[in-house]
C-alpha cells in the first residue's frame, strides 16, 4: 500500500517536473512511426523513452542500428532499461549531431523547445519522427495521422 502510493507519487512528481507523463505510444501510431524509419539508419535517438516499449520495438525493427534513448523519470527509466541501455539524462542535452533518426512522443512545449536544437544539430538527411505533436512553423515532409515526419536539409 505504502509502496504503491510512493510509486504513484514519484510518477506524478516527475510528470509535473518534466511536463508530461510516461504515456506509451499507441500500437497503431507505433506501427506507422516504425514504417517511416529508414531501414538503413545507423543511429536512432529516442527522446523520452517512457517505459521502453517503443525503444524495444525500434531495436527489433532496425537490428543494425544503434538506438540511444533518454528518460528522466525514475520508475519508467528503471523499467525501460530491462531490455537495453537507456540514459537517465535530460533529452534537451542529447547530442543529435550523428543521429539519422530522432523519435519522440512529447508535447507542444517540448517540440517548441526542440525545434531550434534540431535545426542547429541535425545533419543533412536526418529525420525527426514525432507522434501527436508537430514542430511549430515547419511543414512535415510526410504525415500519417498522428505521426509526423520531418527531413532536415542543409
Ligand atoms: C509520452 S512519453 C513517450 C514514451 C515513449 N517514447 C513512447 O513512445 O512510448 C514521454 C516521456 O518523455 C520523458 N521526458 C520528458 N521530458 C524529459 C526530459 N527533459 N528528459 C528526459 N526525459 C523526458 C517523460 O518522462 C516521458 O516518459
Amino acid at each position: 500500500m505504502i509502496s504503491g502510493i510512493a510509486i504513484i507519487g514519484l510518477l506524478y512528481w516527475y510528470g509535473q517536473r518534466l511536463r508530461i507523463m510516461p504515456v506509451p505510444t499507441l500500437p497503431a501510431a507505433r506501427r506507422k512511426a516504425l514504417a517511416m524509419m529508414p531501414r538503413d539508419a545507423k543511429l536512432v535517438v529516442e527522446l523520452g523513452a517512457g517505459w521502453g516499449g517503443m525503444t524495444r520495438r525500434i531495436r527489433k525493427a532496425l537490428p543494425n542500428a544503434t538506438v540511444i534513448a533518454y528518460e528522466r523519470s525514475l520508475i519508467p527509466w528503471a523499467v525501460s532499461r530491462v531490455s537495453g541501455p537507456v540514459h537517465r539524462g535530460d533529452l534537451f542535452a542529447a547530442d543529435l549531431t550523428n543521429a539519422d533518426v530522432v523519435f519522440c512522443y512529447l508535447s507542444p512545449w517540448h517540440m517548441a523547445r526542440l525545434a531550434p536544437k534540431f535545426a542547429a544539430e541535425l545533419k543533412n538527411g536526418a529525420s525527426v519522427i514525432s507522434v501527436a505533436f508537430p514542430l511549430p512553423d515547419f511543414a512535415p515532409d510526410a504525415a500519417d495521422d498522428p505521426v509526423y515526419l520531418y527531413r532536415y536539409r542543409k
